[in-house]
């Protein structure tokens, strides 16, 4: 099986690439910055529709992963930007993988697709979607756009509603739950973090390996078996910064943490706190692994081997 990623040089491509290539995955990794893996590598400007057309023919992938993105508080302050990567790169991809009869396509979603009149505490499958960020409602519409796809061309796409992602060896960016990577190295290197968020704000969060077993069993599903267009809920766990806080605190007791609201707060009051996966759970028997403590474990544990401490 051969296989495209795209914008692979971001926190969910450095883990996933890595994964299909054990999958035995022919892999072509792309990015606008430079590449270091196994496997064959290629500069690509998402939004250049000619170089993406020509990298499909080239190389005929039978999967395309588009991870390519502007997060959601990036998007904020580079709102025309936010918008080509999130939602026309989008569209690009998806025109360009319908001519190339590509087999099947994985975009991310994200939680951020949610609104405050989404119900916040096991955010249902089809609840009411009204995001208030540029990132969500890009999200939002590249959904609609991903079901139109099948429908109309039966592009088989395919996507997930990430929540925040935890994972060591790289400090994500312009997001608005990068607190809680970035919080595990300043606990590490300074003992001290600055948080933006309230100390209660609970949001869902991902341990990266369940997020990338997510990627390859929705992608392995057969297409029968996929009931949802848009995008699939997936939940992992759910804390707080400062009940992250208090686990970090058990390994690094002198850790301090204050708190700093900013911007990212509105967002993050807008999205959910947990979410109903009974979806995903039925159609392509997702099983994540990792609650607060294992994650916790797992992230000292990489980071240890990482010389990170
Ligand atoms: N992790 C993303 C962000 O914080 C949400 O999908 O923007």
């Amino acid at each position: 099986m051969r296989a495209l990623v795209i914008g692979a040089g971001g926190q969910i491509g450095r883990a996933l690439v890595p994964a299909l290539l054990d999958y035995g995955y022919q892999v072509l990794a792309t990015d606008i910055v430079p590449l270091d893996y196994p496997t064959a590598t290629a500069y690509l400007d998402v939004l250049d529709k000619e170089g993406l057309r020509r990298i499909l023919r080239e190389w005929q992938p039978e999967a395309v992963y588009h991870l390519a993105a502007y997060l959601s508080a990036k998007s904020e302050m580079e709102p025309e930007r936010g918008w080509s990567i999130n939602l026309t790169a989008t569209w690009q991809v998806f025109d360009a993988c319908v001519e190339a009869n590509v087999d099947r396509v994985f975009w991310a979603s994200s939680i951020a697709a949610f609104g405050p009149h989404t119900p916040r505490e096991a955010t249902p499958q089809y609840p009411h979607m009204d995001p208030i960020g540029l990132y969500g409602i890009a999200k939002l519409t590249g959904e609609r756009l991903a079901e139109y796809y099948y429908y109309r061309y039966d592009l088989d796409v395919r996507s997930l509603r990430f929540p925040g992602i935890i994972g060591p060896g790289y400090l994500p960016q312009g997001g608005t739950t990068d607190f809680a990577v970035h919080m595990f190295y300043a606990a590490l290197h300074e003992k001290r973090y600055t948080c933006y968020l309230q100390p209660d704000t609970r949001l869902p969060m991902l341990y990266i390996d369940d997020a990338i077993s997510g990627i390859i069993r929705l992608m392995q599903a057969p297409r029968e078996a996929i009931t949802v267009r848009g995008a699939y809920n997936i939940h992992g766990m759910s804390f707080s910064p400062a009940e992250l806080v208090a686990e970090i605190q058990k390994a690094i007791p002198e850790f301090v943490c204050e708190y700093v609201p900013d911007f990212r707060q509105k967002l993050a009051e807008s999205w959910p706190r947990s979410l109903d996966d009974s979806y995903a759970r039925r159609d392509w028997n997702w099983r994540p692994q990792y609650d607060l403590p294992a994650l916790v474990e797992a992230m000292w544990k990489a980071l240890a081997l990482h010389g990170q401490s």
